[in-house]
């Protein structure tokens, strides 16, 4: 069979998928997200960075998987809360990680007791002023950065990201005046990075490290682990990078005198190869010398393609068990914009993706979906958000129900009668 033909997810028929939680619906794989955890176990904690995907069910289980949580929003906040996480611990469950403290977020930590990994000056001002005395670590911006596209880089003079590494002093000064403890430092260079930046990262650690002082007892390395979307692409080397991390934290601790923590914290890494997006082709067209598969999912759905031309592997459910040509295709979605199609290099040019011959009612599968998928969705053009399912052991779970007309409106209000 075709690489591109697919008959399952986790196991189980996506015919059954599509019957009991209709399209389009994000499954995601929970052996893959458990499996992801323990290859990061050498690392002291592996901090789940939820934005990446943080359904409940996902919290849960990667909880239940011994992953601890970053928070970056008052709303993730509460999401670790309600799936289980207790608000404080050693080493600490759930991390604040922010470049602004809202007020809504503010008040949560301090009432939680959530500590705090601080990207601003100003922010360590807010704090300091509500917890004087108390402690907190820092994310610093070491001045060079990398991602997949220059929207997911997160470090250098372009990136409004951490506490600039020039002004760290600064930022100490002004922790001190609120007599704060600076416990960590904490890096992150940016999403979809190589090991070969990464690595830079471990170098810069150890500086800022020195530079703080035997205050520090936890390293963050963040995120931005690889994950090979495309045939070929490398997978990410986690015990040499590691290894990196491991002699830091050796020098660091004979230094300093006590132990040194490292954590890392991957969002991507957990849960993108556990995504699949399932969709159902309502029409297909030529337009000249294009072939256009469109489904019902778009970019309100799945945002990657359009946002940063992100590629993901797609494949075809099919109806019967005849054989199937293959076919060069664009795969478009249902809105009524231009650039919802989800084969688009990064400036909106379409490409073609080479996939069996489909028909209208077949299914297709966009794959590798499960980070920033459902959680950059939206209900442009007044579409509803899709289904999620979480399949653990064999069981698909409804972790969210596909939105409603209702929802859709929800909180909206006519004019009061009489308005003109
Ligand atoms: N830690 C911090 C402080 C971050 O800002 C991020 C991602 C992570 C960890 C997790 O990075 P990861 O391991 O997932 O690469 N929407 C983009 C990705 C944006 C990432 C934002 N920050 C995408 O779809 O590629």
């Amino acid at each position: 069979m075709s690489a591109r033909l697919r008959l399952e997810i986790a196991g189980i028929p996506v015919a059954d998928l599509i019957r009991d939680f209709g399209t389009p619906t994000y499954v995601y794989d929970g052996a893959v997200i458990a499996e992801r955890i323990a290859q990061l176990s050498p690392f002291d904690v592996v901090r789940y960075a939820q934005k990446a995907n943080s359904n409940l069910a996902v919290l849960d289980w990667c909880r239940r998987h011994g992953a601890l949580v970053d928070a970056v929003s008052a709303g993730e906040i509460h999401r670790a809360l309600a799936a289980g996480y207790e608000p404080t611990g050693d080493p600490p469950p759930i991390v604040y990680t922010a470049d602004i403290f809202d007020a809504d977020a503010l008040e949560l930590v301090v009432r939680h007791g959530i500590p705090v990994n601080c990207g601003s000056p100003d922010m360590i001002d807010q704090y300091g002023e509500r917890m004087p005395g108390g402690e907190l670590t820092l994310r610093v911006n070491p001045g060079f950065g990398h991602g997949h596209s220059q929207k997911t880089n997160t470090g250098g003079e372009q990136s409004k990201h951490g506490v600039w590494h020039e002004t760290l002093g600064e930022a100490l000064e002004r922790a001190a005046r609120h007599r704060l403890a600076v416990s960590g430092v904490h890096l992150h260079i940016g999403s979809g990075a190589d090991l070969e930046h990464l690595a830079l990262v471990v170098g810069a650690a150890e500086q800022l490290a020195l530079e703080i002082g035997s205050s520090v007892h936890t390293i963050s390395a963040g995120g931005g682990l690889p994950v090979p979307y495309r045939d070929g692409d490398p997978s990410m080397d986690v015990d040499a990078y590691f290894r990196l991390w491991d002699g830091t934290r050796k020098r660091l601790e004979e230094r300093f005198g006590h132990e040194i923590r490292i954590e890392i914290e991957p969002g991507r890494f957990l849960v993108a190869e556990a995504g699949f997006l399932i969709a159902e082709i309502r029409a297909i067209k030529k337009m000249g010398p294009n072939t256009f598969y469109l489904v019902d999912a778009g970019f309100n759905t799945l945002a990657r393609p359009v946002m940063y031309g992100a590629y993901h592997p797609m494949s075809i459910v099919p109806g019967d068990e005849g054989p199937r040509s293959e076919h060069d295709v664009v795969v478009g979605g249902p809105l009524c914009e231009s650039g919802d199609i989800f084969t688009q290099e990064e400036g909106g040019y379409v490409r073609h993706e080479r996939l069996p011959e489909a028909r209208v009612g077949e299914h297709l599968v966009i794959e590798k979906a499960g980070a920033y998928g459902f959680v950059m969705s939206s209900n442009y053009n007044s579409k509803p958000q899709p289904a999620e399912v979480l399949v653990t052991e064999g069981k698909p779970h409804l972790a969210r129900a596909r939105q409603s007309a209702e929802d859709l409106i929800r909180g909206e209000r006519l004019l009061p009668d009489g308005s003109s």
